[in-house]
């Protein structure tokens, strides 16, 4: 690699494993909070923090789509996509597929129909590399916080908007009592 290319890919590094990483642990905190009962199901038995955090990632993703370019030409239902278009494939909207997921848009950390392989993390060459990092930061967040301040309470739920690329989120207010 050249030095232009090096120093592309440390930024890539850096912003790939941050923004989406503290993203998801608000969005887990707050939906786990708003869920009072599945909070608490998590504060009672850890072994449910890697559904729980799937389950997070699953109706808010951190990171909404992923980019690709169409190598052909691709006809979809009549409209053509020309070889060389930037495609954003939208798996922000495949996690809510009514087809793939029962009752898709509800918080679920029991459901049986969880991805084997979760499409947050894309797919392919380029699927995420940070994906085990990733989890392993989310799940040891939760089951710190649930095992230590299981009366968290939320006051101010996040906003998370947007539908390509990583996804910006409004600050959260929690507190808790001694
Ligand atoms: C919840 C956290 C994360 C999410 C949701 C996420 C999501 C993604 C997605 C959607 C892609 C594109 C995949 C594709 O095009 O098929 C990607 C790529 C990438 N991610 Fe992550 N990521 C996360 C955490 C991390 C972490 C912690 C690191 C590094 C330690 C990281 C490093 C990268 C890199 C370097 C790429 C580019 C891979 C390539 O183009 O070959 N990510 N990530």
């Amino acid at each position: 690699m050249n030095l232009e290319e090096i120093l592309f890919q440390i930024f890539l590094l850096i912003a790939a494993a941050t923004d989406t990483t503290r993203i998801s642990t608000v969005m887990q905190d707050a939906l786990l909070l708003q869920h009072r009962a599945q909070w608490e199901a998590v504060c009672r038995d850890p072994a449910l923090v890697p559904a729980a955090v799937a389950e997070s990632l699953r109706l808010e993703p951190s990171a909404a789509a992923v980019a690709r370019i169409a190598a052909e030409p691709i006809d979809i239902d009549g409209t053509l996509v020309p070889a060389g278009s930037l495609i954003t494939l939208s798996t922000m909207s495949a996690m809510r597929d009514e087809r793939a997921f029962t009752n898709p848009d509800a918080f679920d950390i029991g459901r049986t129909d969880q991805m084997r392989m979760h499409a947050v993390f894309g797919y392919g060459v380029h699927r995420c590399i940070g994906e085990a990092l990733a989890r392993a930061e989310l799940e040891e967040v939760l089951a710190a916080l649930a095992a230590r301040i299981p009366q968290l309470q939320l006051d101010v739920p996040p906003t998370i908007s947007g539908h390509f690329g990583v996804r910006p989120v409004s600050a959260m207010r929690v507190s808790w009592k001694p």
